[in-house]
């Protein structure tokens, strides 16, 4: 018979391992790294413990399976940074997956000494001329639509997740994406209610929003600002004037640097290639000034080559919003004539928590005596619309002008949903600031939207969390 005394003792080794062994905060994910040509590939692996250190080894090779013979084992190199935040420890681990083949699967498993603590795939980006993606925003709240959402994504099985601003609500906090973030794109198993195993093989690109930058007093929120301790997100944007900024002591400030390891603030901006698709991310928050001339001819370089691909902007706030909130915030506007010029097919947005698909579109803004593009103190910007009423999406599937997407139905509470798919309720006055130039609101359910581009054809379908389509149109060049 099990004595007492043996009892006692394995419990106590069983809660003192435990007490001892290194825990995940946030279990391992996939980002892209600064791979954003189609001549580099890498990824990076990044997880969260505690304050308890261990030694971690992380192995990948090419292949479905870790155990695949054909293929050579990798140690992948890993760096760790240590978080003092709140007065709590942790560990913000990354292991860097380099010089990758595209169009590969990648097995990776991670280990404390001999211990396996968490394994996974991915795939590399394509050469070929197709993708599949999901985009969304507005979403780490730990609702159930953001969990129903994030189930249908993964069913779709995306190369890649696009995300349009406010990962988290709603400050933006290390503890908030802990809570409302990776517990739902990183779940152990895929549920409807719970969220699915998606960020452990699939980069997510996110894109800054407001909420992301509202806890950047450290004084105040000192773990705020966390998007830039979990991205890792290409370096390739311009150097702008206008970038997010932290304040706090003097010790917070040069941590929150040292931390960010290069990260703060020049990813707020930032391109990558994936198969057809070039994506182009940018800060739209209300420091920045759209007219920004490094910024301008970044994004006139970033399309200046490549013409076969298709070319999509993503920012948070949209400049072309039929929605009651948010409605003044529109000087995302001042970049469409540029936008326009450089043969943009697509711009994707979020902030407005609902679905808005525009009509094709042109915008020329109002200039002032200068001859500057004027902004009102209000926000607003008018102009002169152009609007192509012939694309239906369907038949005519040749858009004139740019299509801009409002997608900020993941997860926060939606935003006036009385207005759903009544577009008697959508006007705004006067006609320089609104016309008729949205085709669809849905702001009654969650949903996502899912693109496919298949050479010079690309389908754009709104989604919603139960996994019905709400909207689809065919777009061709
Ligand atoms: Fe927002």
């Amino acid at each position: 018979m099990m004595s007492r005394f043996f009892l006692t003792g394995l419990l106590l080794f069983a809660s003192l391992s435990t007490v001892f062994s290194q825990q995940f905060l946030v279990t391992p994910y996939i980002q892209p790294g600064d791979a954003h040509d189609l001549k580099h590939e890498q990824k990076v692996l990044v997880w969260q413990t505690d304050s308890v250190s261990g030694k971690f080894f992380v192995a990948f090779k090419k292949g479905k399976s870790i155990f695949d013979a054909l293929h050579t084992l990798h140690q992948a190199k890993i760096t760790k940074t240590k978080l003092e935040l709140n007065g709590n420890v942790s560990w913000l681990y990354r292991a860097h997956f380099d010089h990758l083949d595209f169009d590969h699967d990648y097995a990776y498993t991670v280990k404390v000494e001999d211990r396996l603590m968490a394994r996974g795939n991915f795939r590399t980006r394509t050469h070929h001329h197709e993708t599949k993606f999901a985009v969304f925003g507005d979403c780490g709240t730990a609702s159930p639509g953001q969990s129903a959402v994030a189930f249908q994504v993964y069913q779709k099985k995306p190369d890649f997740v696009l995300l349009t601003g406010d990962q988290v609500y709603t400050s933006g906090l290390e503890i908030e994406f802990r809570k409302r973030f990776f517990p739902q794109y990183a779940a152990a198993a895929a549920s409807k209610t719970r969220g699915a195993p998606l960020m452990q093989s699939v980069p997510f690109y996110l894109t800054l929003g407001n909420h992301d930058v509202k806890g950047s007093n450290l004084r105040e929120y000192p773990d705020g600002m966390a998007y830039f301790y979990y991205t890792d997100l290409p370096r390739n944007g311009p150097k702008v004037k206008s970038t997010p900024q932290v304040d706090g002591t003097k010790d917070q400030v040069e941590d929150y640097f040292k931390n960010t390891e290069g990260r703060f603030p020049g990813t707020a901006n930032y391109s990558f290639r994936h198969g057809n698709v070039h994506v182009v991310s940018l800060d739209a928050n209300n420091y920045v000034n759209p007219l920004d001339s490094a910024l301008q001819k970044w994004i006139r370089k970033e399309f200046s080559h490549h013409k076969n691909e298709w070319r999509i902007v993503a920012y948070h706030h949209p400049g072309f919003n039929s929605s009651n909130a948010h409605y003044d915030y529109q000087q995302m506007r001042l970049l469409s004539p540029l936008l326009e010029e450089l043969g943009v097919d697509l711009v994707l947005t979020g902030h407005v928590h609902n679905y808005q698909r525009s009509i094709p579109l042109k915008f020329i803004p109002e200039k002032d005596k200068s001859g500057d593009y004027r902004i009102q103190s209000s926000g607003r910007v008018n102009g002169e619309f152009i609007l192509d009423q012939k694309f239906d999406g369907k038949t005519m599937t040749k858009p004139e002008g740019i299509i801009y997407v409002t997608t900020g139905a993941g997860g926060a509470q939606l935003y006036d949903a009385e207005i759903s798919n009544k577009p008697e309720m959508w006007e705004h006055t006067p006609k320089t600031n609104w016309v008729p130039f949205t085709k669809t609101l849905i702001s009654d359910k969650y949903s996502f939207t899912w693109v496919e581009t298949h050479g010079h054809k690309l389908t754009l379908t709104q989604i919603d969390a139960e996994g019905a389509v709400l909207d689809q149109i065919t777009v061709t060049r």
